[in-house]
């Protein structure tokens, strides 16, 4: 696919996305979505020996500052249930991508970029990240999953009072409330998401794939999490990987994984 509003760049094995659209402080419009969709439903699956994504915005003033209110106008009831379930179903792409995907939150993350900051499996923020889920202020909820991730992350009291008042919370305020993993100085944001996916990319690639499964399992009322990870772990132990990861520590030296 072609990409206009995201920067792709692989370095050792990571894909670096950024969200490039900095005069309108990264707003997600329709043609970074569908290039959202291109990329975790397709292109990034494809790719070979991938450690896992690093998602950000360009600049220094904004993750993403939401879905782009620029097309909002021409919105009905109809129009906006649609874009709504397609833009859950292209962040469950992400949030079911089977390889690590961090958020880089380097400033304001409103409205559906807060929401794309929490289909992510991490969240690392700069000092300078902002949270809300602003929608209030134009009438409208969260439409790409913000009202059922928020309650996930930081509990329905707080959740609640966010989505109700459209406040923004500071970084260490998100991460008290347990929103992100990380707060760093923003020159230290990148290197830090580096390091995470570096460090799940020496462990077992079927099984970090298979946390991913489990952990989104807990969320899905569809499914018992604990079935699911009977089924999960039975797959693991089955596999080369779980063999070399045992055999490895008994020989006390460092398990080369082959993903198989
Ligand atoms: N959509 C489209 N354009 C946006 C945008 C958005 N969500 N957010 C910012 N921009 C544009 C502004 O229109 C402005 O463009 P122009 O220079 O052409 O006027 C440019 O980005 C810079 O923005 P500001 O001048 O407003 O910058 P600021 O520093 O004064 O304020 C801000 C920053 C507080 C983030 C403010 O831009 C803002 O409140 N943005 C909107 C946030 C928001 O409401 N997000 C939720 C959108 S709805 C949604 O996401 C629904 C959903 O769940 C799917």
């Amino acid at each position: 696919m072609n990409y206009n509003n995201l920067h792709i760049q692989e370095e050792d094995g990571i894909l670096i996305v950024t969200i490039n659209r900095e005069k309108a402080l990264n707003a997600l419009n329709t043609e970074t979505m569908l290039e959202l969709k291109g990329l975790f439903g397709e292109d990034a699956l494809e790719q070979e020996n991938l450690k896992g994504v690093i998602l950000t915005g360009a600049g220094e003033k904004a993750f993403v500052a939401g879905a782009d209110i620029k097309e909002f106008l021409d919105l009905d009831a109809a129009k906006g249930a649609e874009m709504a379930k397609r833009g859950q179903e292209i962040f469950a792409l992400i949030e079911t991508f089977p390889r690590p995907v961090i958020a880089a939150v380097n400033g304001f993350a409103l409205g559906g970029g807060c929401e794309l900051a929490m289909a992510c499996h991490l969240r690392v923020a700069s000092e300078n990240a902002k949270f809300g889920q602003p929608e209030v202020n134009l009438g409208i909820i969260p439409g790409y999953g913000g009202t059922q991730r928020l309650i996930q992350y930081v509990g329905k009291t707080k959740a609640t009072e966010l989505l109700m008042t459209g406040d923004m919370i500071d970084a260490e305020e998100a991460h008290r409330l347990g929103l992100v993993n990380y707060v760093l100085p923003a020159d230290k944001l990148m290197d830090k998401a580096r390091e995470i996916i570096q460090k799940t990319a020496k462990k077992g690639p079927v099984a970090i794939t298979k946390i991913i499964e489990t952990v989104n399992a807990y969320f899905d009322k569809e499914e018992d999490g604990f079935t699911r990870e009977v089924k999960a772990f039975g797959h693991t132990t089955g596999t080369e990987d779980f063999k070399e990861g045992a055999s490895a520590f008994i020989e006390k030296r460092q398990a080369n994984f082959k993903g198989k």
